[in-house]
C-alpha cells in the first residue's frame, strides 16, 4: 500500500519539482514504447482530514480500493483546511493526473480550481459531501452519503419514539463543521419532519466540527450549568439529543456519564456514522438511534474512475447505501462494522 502513497507535507515547491520530472518521464515512455501497455492509472486524492473514525476508513477504503484495481492514488490529507485541498488540487493539476478525487470540506469557493482542472482536461469526482458551484460541468459527478436522507431518518425517529407523548419536547441539535453539505442536509432533512410536529422544537443548537473533543467541550458547558441530573439550556430541560456525527456523540456521553445524567433513559440520542463504538452504545442503552453514513466507497469510485478514463460519462449523483439501527432491532444481529 505505502508504495501508492505519496504524502504532501505542503511543501509544493518539491512536489512541483517532482511533477515536472514525473511528467516528463510519462511522456518519454509513451513516445518510447512500441508496443501499447495497459494505462497505468493515476489519481489525486485530496482527503479533508482524519477527524473521526469514520474519516480513517473512508480513506483506507479508497486506498485499498485504488490498489486492488491497479490505480496508483496520490493522497493528500488536507488535515481540515479548505485552503491546503485547494493546494492539493492545483498540484495534482500540475502533476497531470488522469482524475482527480476529492472530498469537500465546505461547500463553497472550489470554482476557480474546478475550472483549472476543467481547462488541463482532468475530471474530477466529488465523494462523500456534496458542493455548490455555478456550473455544475466543472466536476463529473458526484458519490456518496444522502445527507437528507440521514436527517430525515433522524426525524422519523423520533415520531416514533415519542408516538404517545404529549409534548414539548426539547431538542438539542450537535451540529458538524459548519459549511459542509452533509451537516446542512442533516439538519434540512430532519426539520423537513419534525417541524411538521408542534410538540418538537429545537431548543439549543452548537457546532462540535465533527469531533469529540468539541463534543466534551460542549457537554461540560452545559452540564456544569445545569441542576444536578439534568441537561438544561437557557432555562429549558433538554429531552433529546441530535447529533451529526459520532464522535461528537461518544464524546458528550463520556462528560453525561461523569455527571451521572442517564443517556439512553432520560435523553433521548440519536446520532448518524455508525461506527463500532456507537453500536456498542446503543446495544448498552446509552444511544437510542444510529443511522448509518456508509464510507465504503472505494470500489465504485474507482469504477467510476476508469470509465472517466475511457471517456466514458458517469452518473452525477450517486448515493451510497445506508441503513438504521435503532433499539427496536434486534441488536445482536448487527455485524461488527469494521470502523
Ligand atoms: O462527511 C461525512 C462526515 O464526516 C461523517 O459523518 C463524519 O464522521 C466525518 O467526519
Amino acid at each position: 500500500m505505502k508504495k501508492f502513497l505519496v504524502l504532501f507535507t505542503g511543501i509544493f515547491i518539491a512536489v512541483f519539482c517532482l511533477a515536472v520530472t514525473g511528467c516528463k518521464a510519462k511522456s518519454e515512455n509513451k513516445t518510447q514504447s512500441s508496443e501499447k501497455p495497459e494505462k497505468n492509472i493515476i489519481v489525486g486524492f485530496s482527503q479533508i482530514g482524519a477527524e473521526s473514525e469514520w474519516r480513517t476508513c473512508n480513506t483506507e477504503n479508497m486506498m485499498q480500493a485504488a490498489n486492488e484495481a491497479g490505480i496508483q492514488l496520490i493522497y493528500s490529507n488536507a488535515e481540515q483546511k479548505q485552503e491546503n485541498q485547494i493546494k492539493a488540487i492545483r498540484s495534482f493539476i500540475v502533476y497531470q493526473v488522469d482524475v482527480i478525487v476529492f472530498c469537500p470540506i465546505v461547500q463553497d469557493g472550489w470554482d476557480n480550481v474546478l475550472q483549472e482542472a476543467k481547462d488541463a482536461n482532468i475530471p474530477v469526482i466529488v465523494v462523500d459531501r456534496k458542493i455548490r458551484t455555478k456550473d455544475n460541468s466543472l466536476y463529473a459527478g458526484y458519490i456518496g452519503t444522502d445527507s437528507l436522507e440521514e436527517g430525515r431518518n433522524a426525524g422519523r425517529f423520533l415520531l416514533k419514539k415519542y408516538k404517545n407523548a404529549s409534548g414539548p419536547i426539547n431538542i438539542m441539535e450537535l451540529y458538524g463543521t459548519i459549511g459542509s453539505s452533509v451537516s446542512e442536509g442533516r439538519n434540512q432533512g430532519f426539520h423537513e419532519i419534525i417541524d411538521k410536529d408542534p410538540r418538537f422544537s429545537v431548543v439549543y443548537t452548537e457546532s462540535g466540527d465533527f469531533l469529540r473533543s468539541r463534543g466534551k467541550e460542549i457537554a461540560e458547558n452545559i452540564c456544569s450549568e445545569s441542576p444536578a441530573g439534568t441537561l438544561k439550556v437557557n432555562g429549558k430541560t433538554i429531552h433529546a439529543i441530535y447529533s451529526h456525527n459520532d464522535q461528537m456523540t461518544l464524546g458528550f456521553l463520556e462528560i453525561l456519564d461523569n455527571y451521572k445524567i442517564k443517556c439512553g433513559k432520560d435523553i433521548t440520542m440519536i446520532t448518524i456514522d455508525a461506527e463500532q463504538s456507537a453500536i456498542d452504545e446503543l446495544c448498552r442503552g446509552k444511544i437510542n438511534c444510529v443511522i448509518e453514513c456508509n464510507p465504503k466507497m472505494g470500489t465504485q469510485v474507482m469504477e467510476f474512475v476508469k470509465s472517466l478514463v475511457a471517456n466514458k460519462p458517469i452518473p452525477a449523483v450517486t448515493y451510497v447505501p445506508e441503513t438504521v439501527f435503532t433499539e427496536y432491532d434486534a441488536l445482536d444481529q448487527i455485524a461488527p462494522r469494521g470502523y
